[in-house]
């Protein structure tokens, strides 16, 4: 090979780290040229100012440097033009239409909707946690809050307030944390802005361009932290992604456990699979050893029990997760401790949850058929 063919060959195989592709795949290389020893490598940015840049610059200056012969690098950065970008874009939209929604029936995607009854029952918490343990382990793990009045997911994440997703055209690169691409409503507000005022319209346009014009690449899973109960975006979703299953958290008590499973139940209405109920903020152990049930008992399998029909299948109690005062300092710093923290119950509940979803895979096996609604 000569030089500067191996130079394209190592250079073409850096990662952007935001798309996570080859930068050769994404037509990001220019001119290469080596000329006693220095190599001058041309690549473009999709845009001016992408927050990735000095990464891939350094990145593509390793790469070329790594080549025998070569012992001085220039790297010629520029941008790419409209219709590079363009290019760019239906290429990563792999052929789907700009607005086309990729994760319909046919998506390898397994999503999972995460909705409770009521607030304050731990979703989120759950959800996050849930998330970066899937990622852990080797999954592709997306992650939208849908949760747009209350969101909590970036804080959660530890993502920094003032953190967007890149915009390439109309297509949005959600910031990754914790091996996690995430999107929230927070990422778009400034300071102090609220949706309060936000009705059915605007937000099921809002969650549809969350799962149309984010980048979320090929994905193992998606989890979706559904706000609470059974409101306009639960109905949206309900139409956007009906073959999605869903996971009902619940507390132990019976008053969470009751509207539990009426949001399992509306769920089922729009074609989804309820695949488990998890139950958060269970027995709380004492350093001395007793066992206090701050929450009474028996909620999560109350919703279990209630959620399985003979039509449908069993649906199972799949974690129960412990009060754990670990869990909600990991969740103030935006550390989820299913990656920190050995011996907490509750993050070895969750990462135990996360190690039964991977392995269950995608049962298509008992998915409901729509309900007419009468
Ligand atoms: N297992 C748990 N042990 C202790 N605190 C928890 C637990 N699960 C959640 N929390 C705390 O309870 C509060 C509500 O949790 P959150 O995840 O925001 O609930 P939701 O999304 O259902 O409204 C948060 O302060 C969180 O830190
Ligand atoms: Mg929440």
């Amino acid at each position: 090979m000569n030089p500067a063919d191996a130079v394209r060959a190592a250079v073409a195989a850096v990662a952007d780290p935001e798309l996570r592709r080859p930068i050769g795949d994404l037509d990001m290389v220019r001119d290469i040229a080596v000329d006693a020893g220095r190599a001058t490598v041309g690549i473009v940015l999709t845009i001016v100012g992408c927050p990735a840049a000095t990464k891939i610059e350094s990145d593509v200056r390793a790469a070329a440097a790594s080549v025998p012969g070569v012992t001085d690098v220039v790297v010629d950065v520029g941008v790419m033009t409209p219709s590079e970008r363009k290019a760019l874009t239906e290429k990563l939209r792999d052929g789907r239409a700009p607005r086309q929604m990729p994760f319909g029936p046919d998506s390898l995607t397994r999503v999972i909707l995460v909705s409770s009854g009521k607030g304050g029952v731990g979703k989120s918490t759950v959800t996050a946690n849930l998330a970066a343990a899937l990622a852990a382990q080797g999954l592709a793990v997306g992650l939208v809050d849908a949760d747009v009045h209350g969101f909590s997911i970036p804080g959660l994440l530890g993502i920094p307030a003032g953190t967007q997703p890149t915009r390439i055209d109309d297509l949005m690169l959600p910031p990754v944390a914790h091996g996690v691409k995430t999107i929230s409503i927070g990422m778009f507000l400034r300071d102090g802005e609220a949706v309060v005022a936000w009705r059915g319209p605007m937000l099921h346009r809002t969650v549809q361009q969350f799962l149309t014009d984010v980048y979320f690449g090929d994905l193992d899973i998606l989890l979706i932290d559904m706000p609470p109960g059974t409101g306009d975006i639960a109905i949206s979703i309900g139409q956007l992604l009906p073959h999605a299953e869903v996971l009902v958290v619940t507390t132990p008590q019976a008053a969470a456990s009751e509207v539990a499973i009426r949001s399992g139940l509306v769920a089922r209405q729009t074609g989804q699979r309820v695949i488990g109920v998890v139950e958060n903020m269970g027995p709380f152990t004492l350093p001395d050893g007793t066992v206090m049930d701050l929450f009474g008992t028996g909620g999560g399998a109350a919703v279990a029990d209630a959620l399985s029909e003979s039509e449908t299948g069993a649906v199972p109690l799949l974690a129960s997760i412990p009060l754990s005062p670990a869990l909600r300092v990991g969740g103030d710093a935006g550390t989820p401790i299913v990656l920190t923290d050995r011996t907490d119950a509750a993050a070895e509940a969750i990462r135990a949850l996360a190690r039964t979803l991977a392995a269950h895979g995608r049962g298509l096996a008992g998915r409901s058929l729509p309900l007419t609604l009468g």
